[in-house]
C-alpha cells in the first residue's frame, strides 16, 4: 500500500523527464539510476537512448513497484527482455557493479541520507560506478523550494487511487543547522474506502537540505568536479532563490580512490 501511495505521489513529477531523457540521449551509453525508487525515470533513459538502465534502491517494495511500472512500457519491456535493465536492492552509499557507467543519477535521494558523512559515502561509491569522464547528477530541493517557516498539519492533496480516494496531511518543523536544513516532516495519509471507512497511514521522515555550496563541498570531497549547476529542470541558473539545486559532477581522470585500499 504504501509503494502505491508512493507513485499516487511521485507520478505528479514530470518536469525533470525531458531532462534525463537528454543526458541519457547525450550518455547514450549505460546509466545506473541510484535511489531509483519505483523506477519513474526509466522510460525517460530508454526513450533517450540508455544502452543499460541499472537501478538501485534500499526499498524492496519499490523495486516490486519498478517492475510493475517496466512491465506496463512496451518499450522499457522489450529493454528489460533483452537484458539490458536491472535492478538491485542495495545502499546508495556502498553501491557497486561490476560494469562502469558514463551516467549516474542520484535525484531526490541526497534528502534522505543521514548528513555529510553520509552523502560522501554515496558520491564516493557512484563515483568508483563511473567511467573516467562519467558523470554523475545530484538533484535536489534548491534553497527557493525550501520552506520558510513551520508549516502546521494541513492538506497537501486529495486524489482518487483506483475506486478509493486519498487524502494526504502533512506537517513540517525545519532547523537550520551548520550542514544544511533538516527537516522533520510527518505525513498523515488517509485511504477512503468506497464504504467511507478509513485506513490511517502515519509517516515521519527526517530530511536534510545542504545549501548549493555545502553540496559543491562534499563532492569535491569525494573527488568529484562541478561541470555545471542548474537551479531547474528548464537549465536556469543556479542561485539562492532556485527551486532545484541540480549539479553535474563529473569523475576527475587523474583522482585516486578516496577510501578504497
Ligand atoms: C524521493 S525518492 C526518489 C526516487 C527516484 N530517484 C525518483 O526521482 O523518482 C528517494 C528514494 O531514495 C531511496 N533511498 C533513500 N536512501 C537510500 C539509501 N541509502 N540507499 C538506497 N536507496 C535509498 C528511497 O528508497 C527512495 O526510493
Amino acid at each position: 500500500m504504501l509503494a502505491e501511495l508512493y507513485d499516487l505521489e511521485h507520478d505528479a513529477v514530470t518536469e525533470d523527464l525531458a531532462f534525463y531523457r537528454e543526458w541519457a540521449r547525450r550518455t547514450h551509453h549505460a546509466t545506473i539510476d541510484l535511489g531509483c525508487g519505483s523506477g519513474r525515470l526509466f522510460a525517460e533513459l530508454v526513450r533517450g537512448g540508455a544502452r543499460k538502465i541499472v537501478g538501485i534502491d534500499g526499498s524492496a517494495a519499490l523495486l516490486d513497484r519498478a517492475l510493475v511500472r517496466i512491465g506496463a512500457d512496451e518499450l522499457v519491456k522489450a529493454a528489460r527482455d533483452d537484458g539490458r535493465i536491472e535492478l538491485a536492492l542495495g545502499d546508495v552509499r556502498t553501491a557497486r557493479h561490476p560494469l562502469r557507467f558514463r551516467l549516474a543519477i542520484m535525484a531526490g535521494v541526497v534528502a534522505h541520507l543521514g548528513g555529510p558523512e553520509d552523502a560522501v559515502r554515496a558520491f564516493v561509491a557512484a563515483r568508483r560506478l563511473l567511467q573516467p569522464k562519467g558523470v554523475l547528477i545530484v538533484d535536489t530541493i534548491g534553497p527557493g523550494g525550501l520552506p520558510p517557516h513551520d508549516l502546521p498539519l494541513s492538506v497537501d492533496w486529495e486524489r482518487p487511487m483506483g475506486d478509493r480516494r486519498v487524502v494526504r496531511r502533512s506537517r513540517l518543523v525545519r532547523s537550520e543547522a551548520p550542514e544544511g536544513l533538516r527537516v522533520e516532516y510527518v505525513t498523515l495519509t488517509d485511504v477512503v474506502e468506497a464504504d467511507g471507512t478509513i485506513a490511517r497511514l502515519p509517516a515521519g521522515f527526517r530530511l536534510w537540505y545542504p545549501s548549493p555550496t555545502a553540496l559543491i563541498d562534499l563532492a569535491n570531497e569525494a573527488e568529484l568536479e562541478v561541470e555545471t549547476a542548474f537551479g531547474s529542470h528548464d537549465l536556469d541558473p543556479l542561485d539562492d532563490r532556485s527551486e532545484r539545486c541540480i549539479v553535474v559532477l563529473r569523475r576527475t581522470t587523474s583522482g585516486s580512490e578516496p577510501g578504497e585500499n
